[in-house]
């Protein structure tokens, strides 16, 4: 989906993809937001969230905590801990396949009867 800009431009309607089990994806104003899926208030989660293009906020469907996308600082709702944001990217700058790695391999637990 697309729509008109003032700047006389098309651009894309804001989404949020999610790319593993702890990474979301924001696309959003010609720039790609690699995020934490739940929120730091209560684990909600984002990839049911609201994005705002204007502001570069995501609400929590859940409480409604808005985090900025640049910072992660949150900005309205529920006192909690800043997103954790990953990477902001242009919008071309990484293919989605490569995104998983930027944030690092999963965290490791040792198998069970090994400690
Ligand atoms: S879980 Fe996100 S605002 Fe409460």
């Amino acid at each position: 989906m697309s729509r008109d800009h003032a700047d006389g431009g098309e651009r894309r309607a804001p989404a949020v993809h999610q790319v593993t089990e702890d990474l979301v994806l924001v696309d959003v104003a010609s720039r790609r937001v690699l995020a934490a899926a739940m929120c730091p208030h209560r684990q909600g989660k984002l990839k049911f969230g609201y994005v705002d293009d204007e502001s570069l906020r995501i609400k929590c469907p859940l409480h409604y905590a808005t985090f900025d996308l640049d910072s992660g600082e949150r900005v309205a709702g529920p006192a909690c801990d800043p997103l954790r944001i990953y990477a902001v990217l242009p919008e071309d700058g990484v293919k989605s396949s490569d995104l998983s790695a930027l944030a690092g391999p999963p965290p490791t637990t040792p198998p069970e009867g090994t400690t």
